[in-house]
């Protein structure tokens, strides 16, 4: 038993390493045949992308760029706030690049959105959207376009491959529910 399956408070696995990883080759070469000839700029959004976007990245066999933003919606809470914030820019001027933003979960389509409008407005030659999640939603953002989808996942609470909880189980290799309220 490994010490995430003696964990009181991780639930079901949701995705299993081999879902992802073959999910991740799907995407990957999806992204790879969309812009042969325009190899893109992969925006990872810190810091739930980071684990997705190191694997995605390897899957894309073309000499693409990497930069990262980091944005806060959420603090220590599972419910968002409806406010982000950006608390790290990027470093490479989108000017004439094909611009990827690469998530790790889609909830409300807040950050998205947000991001999407920030970065338009630096004059990219193009911005598409890949997420490895998007939780289904009763009322989903009407001018949200996610280009790449990995999953489409209940809407239940999720941790690991790069997602948290509190900073924690970003370690997580697979995805699990998380249970608030389950004794520590
Ligand atoms: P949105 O702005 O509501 O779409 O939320 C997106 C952000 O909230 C993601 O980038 C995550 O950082 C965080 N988030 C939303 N749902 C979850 C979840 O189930 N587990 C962990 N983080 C989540
Ligand atoms: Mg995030």
């Amino acid at each position: 038993m490994s010490v995430w399956d003696a964990d009181p408070a991780l639930g079901r696995v949701v995705l299993s390493v081999e879902q992802i990883s073959k999910r991740v080759a799907e995407l990957g070469a999806a992204i790879e045949a969309d812009y042969a000839g325009r190899p893109p700029l992969l925006v990872g959004v810190l810091k739930g992308a980071f684990v997705f976007l190191a694997d995605l990245a390897r899957a894309i066999h073309l000499p693409l760029e990497l930069d990262f933003m980091a944005v806060s919606s959420y603090g220590a809470a599972t419910q968002t706030s409806g406010v982000v914030r950006i608390l790290k820019d990027l470093d490479i001027d989108l000017a004439g690049r094909h611009v990827i933003i690469i998530e790790d979960i889609l909830d409300s389509g807040l950050t998205i959105s947000y991001l999407r409008r920030s970065l338009l407005a630096r004059g990219p030659e193009s911005l598409a959207v890949c997420s490895l999640l998007v939780k289904a939603s009763p009322q989903p953002y009407p001018d949200l376009e996610v280009a790449y989808v990995g999953f489409e996942i209940e809407p239940e609470f999720v941790v690991g491959y790069g997602l948290d909880f509190a900073e924690r189980y970003r370690n997580l290799p697979d995805i699990r529910v998380y249970l608030p309220g389950a004794p520590e």
